[in-house]
């Protein structure tokens, strides 16, 4: 009675990771997470106060489907202040990057179409391809490529089913950014292949490269007008749960994005629009900068954390709020680590297994979305239980 494509779809082990760490919590454990994608922060009070002034004020009802005038607006400004130029029209606010992943598989895949993606990688990417019938095609990344493809690497998976490419800069699980010549290589190689390129930038913000000495890291757009681009407000801006994104889409394609949203969402959330003009303010963006360089002292902090107790952290993140660990050398899997760091030691870690197929068994992925106390804390549960198992 299900589609053939429920069968292909992976359950997020991570859920089962927090599901576990809840039943320990529930039976009155201290459970360390590094297993969540989140930002432990709440949202800042300025939105949070622009949010319940949208409710008062009645913002309350269906918007245009691209979402409201002032946020695209305040969506210029912001990529104003990256010296970058983007015109309104081709802004389109979403429901989280989730729904401008639905729309773009919608507007940019056929069925049977092959989208490349990376390996290891969001792990949702897949589904979305798999929705609108198109295959996902992977591209196995390691290390000494920063876990981003070369335009090399793409034009090699590149096949004659293949319509377009989706990158993350900087990714999830391992937080490496593509370089700037890397972006306007592979969306050469992509439009000569009259194809498409979609670059998530979801964790933009979040990067740590020197955006003062380095403009171009802001957006993949300095590099080439033509791309995809998935944003959100999840991450930087601290509001994961109001669900709201924009997408920036080349102008021709302003005009299929818009149906596809009228029809699969009608609009985004309106009082997290409204939430969301707040986002931008000096007052917010304040505490969107201090937030980031909490989470960059974090990274340094579990990173250095780590390797004193002997595990090899492969690539140094250049964003976002994962790291990304090889725990090959303890002899087990990265699953079995995960596992019986959970069950023993209370500590929750997502297993490589979750983010793809190529070597995930020697991976497993430490959010830092915890505090610096949490963080020592599991430091030294991972110090037990090394020592525990005969490893430290
Ligand atoms: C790389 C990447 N893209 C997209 C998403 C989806 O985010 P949201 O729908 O909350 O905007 C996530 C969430 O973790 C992510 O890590």
């Amino acid at each position: 009675m299900f589609a053939a494509r429920i069968d292909q779809i992976q359950p997020f082990k991570v859920m089962e990771v927090l599901d576990r760490a809840a039943e320990f919590e529930a039976a009155g454990a201290t459970v360390v997470h590094f297993e969540v994608g989140e930002p432990d922060f709440p949202t800042a009070a300025p939105i949070v106060a622009a949010g319940m002034e949208a409710l008062s004020a009645g913002h309350t009802k269906y918007t245009s489907a691209t979402g409201i005038a002032p946020l695209k607006e305040a969506i210029v400004g912001h990529y104003q202040r990256l010296g970058l130029d983007v015109p309104a029209s081709r802004i389109v606010i979403t429901s989280g990057a989730s729904a401008g992943l639905t729309l773009l598989a919608g507007l940019l895949l056929d069925p049977g179409d092959e989208l490349l993606i990376t390996d290891p990688g969001y792990p949702c990417n897949e589904v979305f391809a798999r929705l609108a019938g198109g295959i996902p095609r992977a591209i196995p990344l390691g290390p000494n490529q920063g876990f981003q493809p070369a335009v090399e690497d793409v034009a090699q998976a590149w096949g004659p089913a293949t319509k377009g490419v989706l990158l993350a800069s900087p990714a999830n699980p391992t937080g490496t950014m593509l370089d700037g010549e890397a972006i306007a290589a592979i969306a050469a190689y992509a439009r000569g292949r009259d194809g498409f390129f979609i670059l998530d930038e979801i964790y933009q913000g979040l990067s740590r490269r020197d955006l003062a000495a380095a403009k171009d890291y802001a957006s993949g757009l300095s590099f080439a007008d033509d791309l995809f681009i998935l944003n959100s407000f999840s991450k930087y801006f601290g509001m994961t749960g109001w669900r709201l994104g924009w997408l920036v889409v080349p102008e021709p394609a302003v005009e299929g994005v818009t149906k596809l949203a009228q029809n699969l969402f009608i609009a985004p959330n309106a009082p997290a629009q409204y939430a969301a003009l707040a986002a931008f303010s000096p007052a917010a963006l304040e505490i969107h900068e201090e937030r980031a360089a909490v989470f960059a002292a974090r990274c340094r902090r579990l990173s250095d954390g780590l390797q004193q107790l002997g595990f090899h952290v492969p690539v140094t993140p250049d964003g976002a709020f994962y790291l990304y660990v090889d725990v090959s050398h303890t002899g087990m899997s990265g699953a079995d680590f995960c596992s019986r760091l959970l069950e023993e030691f209370q500590v929750a870690v997502t297993p490589g297994d979750d983010f793809g197929r190529h070597q995930h068994e020697r991976y497993v992925r430490f959010a830092y979305t915890t505090s610096e106390a949490a963080i020592d804390l599991g430091l030294e549960r991972v110090d037990e239980a090394l020592s525990a198992w005969g490893l430290g």
